[in-house]
């Protein structure tokens, strides 16, 4: 059996290491088996199966709708295409605040389905089930600031941590939750100077989306940073590669193709 750093993972020890020797933390999000392939052959860090699955995949309009079969399916085919690759899985809406029991069932279909570790949303109320996980052999990654399985009780998807009093909660949090054992914690949607004061208060990572430069990592959602889809734009987001235009430009191209005739070719068939 190949040892894990033969196989070229980012290991749990690295998230460490690397906010220790100031080198960031790249992490990707993926639900599928191509893309997971595709990524396995870049250097990005980590992958997260995030439940935003729910939105990009599934068409939803929140993240609310991931249950833990669909975070099971994905996390899966991920880990069939991209086994080199750390991958972290969203525990999705409500499935670690049901019990105990059932919270630690859900993980363990995660990490049984091919997630080197879980993430899950907000410290109030988890930091039991985080230490029981992490006493478990399962890493835990935690995620505060806009937490989009509590858009309901947020009222929209909006910047956490603006005022001082939400920024002291936010702060407090991020210790409850290094405290309960969690190696790592993404930052989303925060002010700037309130994510470098969370990372610097911080021993273990933090990895930003909307938290600015400061955060010791930065993880972008796949369709976004590709430009695979054009209506979703945060002032977050940086996009890449105009994924979309490609796509369109491809089909239109082969349906040109089929239209007048020039495709298929002859290399494209068969001899008898
Ligand atoms: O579900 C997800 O994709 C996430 C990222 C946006 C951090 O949690």
């Amino acid at each position: 059996m190949l040892s894990i750093a033969k196989r070229g993972y980012m290991n749990i020890l690295d998230f460490q290491n690397k906010k220790n020797n100031q080198e960031k933390i790249s992490m990707i999000t993926c639900y599928d088996y191509t893309s997971a392939c595709m990524l396995a052959k870049t250097s990005v860090d980590c992958l997260l199966v995030g439940d935003t699955v729910a939105m990009t995949i599934h068409g939803f309009k929140d993240t609310v709708a991931a249950t833990i079969d669909m975070m099971a399916l994905h996390t899966a085919a991920v880990s069939r295409g991209a086994g080199n690759k750390f991958i972290v899985g969203d525990l999705p809406f409500l499935s670690y605040r049901k019990s105990f029991s059932s919270s630690i069932a859900a993980a363990q279909v995660l990490m049984q389905a091919g997630a080197n570790a879980i993430k899950l949303e907000g410290a109030a109320g988890n930091l039991k089930i985080i230490r029981h996980l992490t006493e478990s052999g399962v890493p835990v990654m935690g995620h505060l600031g806009l937490t989009p399985q509590s858009i309901h009780l947020l009222g929209g998807f909006k910047v956490q941590g603006k005022t001082n009093e939400s920024a002291q909660r936010l702060q407090e949090a991020a210790l409850a939750l290094q405290a309960a054992g969690c190696f790592a914690l993404v930052l989303e949607c925060v002010p700037s100077q309130l994510a470098e004061k969370i990372t610097k208060a911080l021993v273990i990572p933090t990895i930003g989306i909307g938290a600015g430069p400061a955060t010791d990592g930065q993880v972008l959602v796949y369709q976004d940073l590709l430009g695979l889809q054009t209506e979703f734009k945060p002032k977050f987001l940086k996009v890449y590669v105009e994924g979309a235009k490609h796509f369109s430009n491809g089909i239109e191209s082969f349906v040109n193709e089929v239209k007048n005739g020039e495709f298929p070719q002859d290399e494209h068939c068969y001899k008898s």
